[in-house]
């Protein structure tokens, strides 16, 4: 079988990773990681989210931080946007992609968003369409596709019914994923192939938490498939406010390092990504949750 000759990686760390953080991370810090990042040649930085600071007070600082990075060319900076008060103050800040965020279960939709699955798509519609007006690119994220903290095991059928939806009200593109890193390669290829009844294979995304330390092989089983997009953190920041006990996101330095042995393609220089996440685990005041970076450091410092 065939791989993807060549793979964009968005990293999801100054979103998805730093949103779990319990103490607040300076917006210059946020800058410098989104900085370090396009540096190193990722192509792709989901940089913050417009939700309610009640709910997720680490993103409070949504406006600064995008007013704060210097864009390159060629690089796409996606926000998450929830309904369309967040849409709306996004839209000031000018983002390439906006990002809705449904479940396919609806206890995690509940928890994390306040609605149902059809709530949520009721007031995603608005937002998806204002957006595509303005120019503005959409992708859905649709979490907990095989396993949910409230639910347990969650049938492909219901990542087919969310995507659908999705597609229904003009998401352009979509994201499977394994929010709280219960996933097995089977089972992960499952989901994204109940998402593949909806979208094409370039519209297809994979997002995988490593709980259970399955998100390496949960993203060979998806590369298998032909999937060519991840989602995926530098130094494994991360975790979801609203999965209690989920590790972070597998760590981009993870994923590079294997798509590098793979021979695949990733624009990514894998010691300068190493560099941007020593800076931010540094700041964190911990080390960097990849092994990959872990034994890169270890190898500078022998
Ligand atoms: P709600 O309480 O139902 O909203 O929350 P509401 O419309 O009833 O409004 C209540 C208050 O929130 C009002 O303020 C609104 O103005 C305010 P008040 O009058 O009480 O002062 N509000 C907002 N403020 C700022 N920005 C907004 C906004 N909307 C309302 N956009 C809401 C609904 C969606 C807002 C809430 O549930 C929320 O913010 N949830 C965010 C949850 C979140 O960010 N979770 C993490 C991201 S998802 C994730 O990590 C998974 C993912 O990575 C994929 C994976 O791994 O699975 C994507
Ligand atoms: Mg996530």
């Amino acid at each position: 079988m065939s791989l993807p000759t060549r793979v964009q990686i968005i990293d999801v760390g100054p979103r998805d990773g730093l949103q779990n953080e319990k103490q607040p991370v300076p917006a210059a810090v946020k800058i410098e990681l989104v900085h370090r990042l396009q540096a190193a040649g990722l192509k792709e930085i989901e940089v913050t989210s417009y939700v309610s600071p009640k709910w997720v007070p680490q993103m409070a600082d949504n406006h600064e931080v995008m007013e704060g990075i210097t864009r390159l060319p060629g690089v796409r900076y996606s926000v998450l946007t929830p309904n369309l008060k967040g849409f709306e103050a996004a839209l000031a800040d000018a983002p390439d992609e906006i990002v809705v965020f449904g479940a396919a279960s609806e206890a995690f939709s509940q928890r994390n968003i306040n609605c149902s699955i059809a709530e949520s798509i009721e007031r995603f519609a608005p937002v998806v369409e204002a957006a595509l007006a303005a120019g503005i690119r959409v992708r859905g994220a649709m979490s907990c596709t095989v396993g949910c903290p409230y639910e347990g095991e969650v049938a492909p059928a219901r990542v087919g019914y969310l995507a659908g939806l999705l597609k229904g009200i003009g998401v352009q593109r979509v994201d499977v994923a394994d929010t709280i890193g219960v996933g097995t390669p089977r089972k992960v290829q499952n989901a994204i192939e109940a998402a593949l009844a909806h979208y094409g294979i370039d519209d297809v995304s994979g997002h995988f938490h490593d709980t259970y330390g399955q998100a390496l092989a949960n993203t060979l089983a998806a590369l298998e498939l032909g999937v060519w997009n991840f989602q995926s953190s530098v130094a494994g920041l991360g975790g979801c406010p609203y999965a209690k006990g989920a590790t972070g996101n597998v760590a981009t330095e993870d994923v590079v390092y294997l798509l590098d042995g793979l021979g695949i393609d990733t624009g990514i220089d894998l010691d300068r990504l190493v560099d941007a996440g020593a800076f931010i685990s540094t700041e964190l005041g911990r080390k960097p949750n990849s092994r990959a970076a872990t034994a890169l450091l270890n190898k500078r410092a022998g």
